[in-house]
């Protein structure tokens, strides 16, 4: 379902004569305050905490120092679920859900290779984003959010040693 959608959007898309590498992308809708937070130089993501109520992401944290917590986008009302980088282990890849409400789930994949998930997955819309140079590798993200939920997610990638970030593609 999704893939199909995907795929007559980018046939509408090459008719138009758009280019077909969609970037700057938000999965999920684009509305409320927005947000973003990258990693500082010389500093890699260590954790990504969400916050849930029910099954929707509420809140999400991007921290870049064991020792210091970052800052929280959305609430902190509800559940707990961490994602927990090892050391010299980065992502390479995110995928998940999201609903109208809220963002539902992410899935991160890493170079160790493993997956780490947060969230639940629920909610008819999926979503994956990729870095357009494979050796790039999370360095954070742009949120959209309200009281209610993290409406929508943007990932920014970029080279392991440089606080310089990039928007990636759908996959
Ligand atoms: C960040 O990641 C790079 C590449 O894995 C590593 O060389 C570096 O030591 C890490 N930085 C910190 C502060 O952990
Ligand atoms: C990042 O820096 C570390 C330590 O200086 C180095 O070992 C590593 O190869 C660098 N990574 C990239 C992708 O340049």
């Amino acid at each position: 379902m999704f893939q199909l959608e995907a795929m007559l959007a980018l046939l509408i898309l090459a008719f138009l004569g758009t280019p077909t590498v969609l970037t700057q992308d938000y999965h999920g809708p684009e509305v409320g305050k927005h947000s973003c937070t990258s990693a500082p130089e010389g500093k890699n993501i260590t954790s990504i905490r969400v916050f849930l109520k029910g099954r929707l992401i509420v809140g999400i944290q991007l921290n870049y120092d064991d020792n210091k917590d970052g800052q929280v986008y959305g609430s902190t009302a509800g559940k707990e679920m961490v994602a927990r980088l090892s050391k010299e282990e980065h992502i390479i890849a995110a995928q998940g859900t999201y609903t109208p409400s809220a963002l539902t789930q992410i899935i991160f994949t890493t170079n160790q290779p493993r997956q780490l998930m947060v969230g639940y997955y629920v909610g008819n819309s999926e979503y994956s984003s990729f870095p357009n140079d494979p050796s790039h590798v999370l360095k954070g993200a742009c949120v959209s959010w309200r009281a209610g939920g993290i409406k929508s997610i943007l990932f920014l990638w970029g080279s392991e040693n440089s606080s310089c970030v990039k928007y990636g593609h759908s996959g």
